[in-house]
């Protein structure tokens, strides 16, 4: 049997190889920040719903494709109110999670041999999926003082295969949150070249959430340039549920459509019935989760000035810090060896794209603060 080559190019996926150099996977001495996972389960009322709901028998049929019509009313209205914009039911289309979310808008727009422009250091996901369908990235060179794209930059790189730009704010892995004039300047770069502007927002309920992450919304036009991706997956602790959406305009998402119904059909329902549980119910319980991650990103921020530590913090936020070793050596290396002398399990930056050898990735989220002195701690023991 003869497999796909663009498969057989992709790399394998990061987080169980970095497991994979873990000696001991049940020490209690185990820091782990390796993969963006909620700390904790979804609120106990959200369970209870859920399993009245199944025992009840909903939840086992298919939806409509587009998903079911109270949950893209409601995100609708949850983006309208957000981002003081204007986003209707007709715009949202949900689906098995935001990965899914991404790979179904690339399938829609490019064509083997296209180009997204993608700033760097990216998301290794989103990588992994444009090298197996032939789609190129043309990468965005990270500017580690600022942690955010150039826009200029991006205009020379457009040409006649160029399909989309693509952000992710707040970023992962570097947890920058990028500012509405890069997100504006993007904008306008797209539209003045007839592209898709593609912005994961996966970590958007992690942000100061009485602010406007971006103005895109707000704007009539937006629908002819602007793609919104986003996840139920940590703002309400569903990873598994496997439950988010895109949200654009009726014809792409009358084009992705087509490709939703052939592979997932329909997002799992019962994940969207606890998304939609969600949005009804758990304003209060989020605003209280996101606060805490608020505190846990000056926390890490606050703890990364120790003075005997040659670690440098480029970036915090939301799930995620972006930190600078001190080693001349790739940061592969420098990841094995802080997994297997000091049990910090974390990413080495060379997952997230090319020219990020100097650095590593801590999704902190998952790591309580009080933890963080013990992390300063066995980082200097590292140097
Ligand atoms: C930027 C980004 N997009 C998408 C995802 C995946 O989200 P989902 O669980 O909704 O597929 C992640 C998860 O780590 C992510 O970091």
């Amino acid at each position: 049997m003869k497999f796909n080559p663009n498969v057989l190019d992709c790399a394998a996926a990061p987080i169980a190889e970095a497991w994979s150099w873990v000696k001991n996977p049940a020490s209690k001495n185990l820091i782990d920040m390796c993969q963006a996972v909620p700390a904790h389960l979804p609120p106990q009322s959200l369970r209870d719903y859920l399993g009245d709901a199944i025992k009840a028998g909903e939840g086992a049929t298919y939806t409509d494709i587009r998903g079911i019509p109270p949950l893209r009313e409601a995100l609708a209205g949850n983006i309208s109110e957000r981002y003081q914009g204007s986003v209707n039911e007709a715009d949202v289309l949900i689906t098995a999670g935001c990965n899914q979310a991404f790979c179904s808008v690339v399938d829609t727009l490019c064509h083997e041999g296209d180009e997204i422009i993608v700033p760097l250091p990216c998301y290794f996901n989103h990588q992994m999926w444009l090298t197996t369908r032939a789609v190129t990235p043309r990468y965005l060179s990270f500017n580690a003082a600022t942690a955010m794209p150039d826009p200029e930059e991006a205009r020379g790189l457009i040409n006649a295969r160029t399909r989309a730009i693509l952000l992710v704010t707040p970023n992962n892995p570097s947890g920058a949150i990028y500012d509405h004039e890069c997100i504006e300047a993007f904008f306008e770069l797209a539209c003045e070249h007839g592209l898709a502007l593609i912005v994961d927002e996966t970590y958007r309920d992690f942000i100061d959430i009485d602010s406007v992450p971006h103005k895109l919304f707000a704007r009539s036009d937006w629908r002819d340039t602007f793609v919104h991706l986003y996840s139920f997956s940590k703002v309400f602790s569903l990873t598994g549920f496997r439950t988010g959406a895109v949200v654009a305009s009726q014809s792409l998402l009358d084009q992705l459509k087509k490709i939703q119904d052939c592979t997932a059909i329909c997002a799992p329902h019962a994940g969207q019935l606890a998304a939609l549980y969600g949005l009804q119910n758990l304003h209060d319980w989020k605003i209280e989760k996101s606060d805490e991650l608020a505190q846990r990103a000056i926390a890490i921020k606050a703890a990364f000035s120790h003075p005997d530590l040659k670690y440098r913090l480029v970036s915090a936020g939301a799930y995620f810090a972006y930190i600078e070793h001190p080693f001349e050596a790739p940061a592969r290396d420098v990841v094995k060896r802080l997994i297997q002398e000091q049990e910090i399990v974390c990413l080495p930056g060379s997952y997230f794209g090319q020219e990020q050898e100097q650095f590593i990735r801590f999704a902190f989220a998952n790591v309580h603060e009080s933890h963080f002195e013990d992390v300063i701690g066995r980082l200097i023991a590292s140097q």
